[in-house]
């Protein structure tokens, strides 16, 4: 009988532990609160006069049946808030409002309330009163509020907020489903926007454009803080390219590569890759995003391009390196690469504040052509191709292909240089050319007068990434069960 006095507590001790453990488990170096406060004064100086800008979280994502994918906050609403649950909505506005109670608050967020049984399941949520506490938005309500709370979006001269993709899911809960349609309801959102079906006019107030602009501007200029994490992210994942660079042998699998790389990065505490980890081998190089990493048995006459990234709190690095899978070069292979690194090294050379997005492009653009003539690839530089078909610099942060202005390059901007050449089977040039895929790239930091190579760890030079592969793994001692032999 006894053990059903203790079953009557197990409640009470769950509420405890839920309650208790609310921070402790998290890690240390996570954003601070006042980071996200100063990101929201920072945006509320740019908002226009009279107007509130409205971000809703991400939705969950639903992989099969009762299993979602891993959950990934909105990097906007990250940026400002530091919530990483779902179903949420954040009002910020340029000036102060009153509440039907008499309070003032110029920003308000609505988030999913505590659940004791749902908590039991997928996890501790703060609650209105966490995110008060912890994350430091006073204004906060659980999501079942926003339905009836009072906010007369009509009055603004501008409600600035992204357009809706219509890919929500509708659960039996209060979810981002009936928070968009609450909102929509209440800004007096068409109900049909299709342009040829558009039945009602969109309210005049109503601004889907300034949001981006205005994003890309506060997003593109990192903090101290987003750069000590990127520095993190970049370093991790610099060692992860050593780390494999050290453990390659001919007859493993892509995938197998790509396990060793996220092994290191969860080693040190990175939470996921940034994007999916790209691994081909030979002709699978040429594929820019390849994602299925599903080659069993890499050859020791190939290539291999490994395009992977940390996300480290957060904040995401983008590095590829492409090395031999036999620890050497062979003759062909060794001028493409000599040909991608020199076009990187110049644009690098040239990153500082002032060059333009389009002349480090430019830069790239000109080494590999000229390049590819000297070896009688192309025959002019004026026949168009399709060996260097992407373009070679982006911004780096929340997001792998971030938020940012592509102008001029700015101090605090951390971006990517990441030129590449590619010759599929087939391509009008000697067969001695085909399926030879290199990208390099490498993560920067812009400073007052020039750049710093935040990647710079991982070997780039042809001479030293064979170097680097010669040195032993302590993978080499690792070897498991054949299941084939048992
Ligand atoms: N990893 C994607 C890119 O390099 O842009
Ligand atoms: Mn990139
Ligand atoms: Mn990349």
């Amino acid at each position: 009988m006894k053990i059903y006095r203790y079953l009557l507590f197990i409640p009470l001790v769950l509420t405890f532990i839920i309650a208790a453990g609310q921070d402790n488990d998290l890690p240390g170096d996570l954003l601070s609160a006042e980071f996200h406060q100063e990101r929201r004064e920072k945006l509320r100086e740019k908002l226009p006069e009279n107007s509130v800008a409205v971000f809703f979280a991400s939705p969950v994502r639903n992989r099969a049946n009762d299993v979602d994918y891993v959950y990934h906050q909105d990097p906007d609403f990250y940026y400002f808030t530091g919530y990483r649950e779902p179903h949420a909505v954040l009002l910020i506005f340029k000036e102060k409002q009153q509440s039907p109670t008499g309070e003032e608050y110029h920003e308000i967020i609505f988030v999913q309330p505590r659940d004791e049984f749902a908590e039991m399941w997928t996890g501790r949520r703060l609650g209105d009163q966490g995110v008060a506490n912890v994350l430091k938005i006073q204004h906060a309500f659980n999501h079942t509020e926003f339905a009836r709370y009072d906010i007369d979006f009509s009055k603004f001269d501008k409600v600035l907020f992204y357009d809706f993709l219509d890919d929500v899911r509708n659960t039996r809960h209060t979810d981002l489903y009936d928070l968009i349609a609450q909102f929509k309801e209440k800004v007096g959102y068409p109900s049909v926007t299709s342009p040829s079906l558009q039945v009602e006019p969109m309210p005049q107030n109503i601004d889907l454009s300034e949001l981006h602009y205005l994003m890309s501007q506060l997003r593109g200029i990192k903090t101290d803080d987003e750069i000590n994490l990127l520095r993190k992210a970049v370093n991790i994942s610099a060692i992860g390219q050593i780390e494999v660079m050290k453990a390659m042998r001919p007859g493993m699998s892509e995938r197998e590569i790509q396990g060793i790389h996220e092994f290191v990065f969860k080693k040190y505490g990175s939470e996921y890759e940034g994007y999916p980890s790209i691994v081909g081998a030979g002709h699978n190089g040429c594929i820019l995003h390849y994602i299925d990493n599903y080659k069993p048995e890499i050859s020791n006459k190939e290539l291999i391009l490994m395009d992977l990234g940390a996300e480290y709190r957060g904040y995401t690095a983008d590095v590829t390196r492409t090395i031999p899978v036999s620890g050497k070069f062979s003759k062909e292979q060794k001028l493409i690469y000599d040909l991608v690194y020199e076009a990187q090294e110049r644009a690098i050379q040239a990153a500082r504040p002032g060059t333009s997005f389009a002349e480090i492009y430019q830069i790239t653009r000109d080494v590999i052509d000229k390049g590819l003539v000297e070896l009688g690839i192309i025959e002019n530089i004026t026949i168009p191709h399709k060996y260097y078909p992407h373009g070679c610099t982006h911004h780096i942060g929340l997001d792998v292909h971030d938020n940012g202005e592509y102008g001029l390059l700015e101090e605090n901007m951390v971006i990517t240089i990441e030129p590449g050449i590619y010759i599929p089977e087939g391509s009008p040039c000697d067969k001695k050319w085909w399926s030879i895929a290199v990208r390099i790239e490498d993560d920067l930091l812009i400073t007052k007068k020039g750049h710093e190579l935040l990647s710079a760890m991982a070997p780039r030079k042809s001479e030293d990434v064979e170097e680097m592969m010669k040195q032993p793994s302590p993978l080499d001692a690792f070897v498991l069960p054949d299941l084939d032999n048992k």
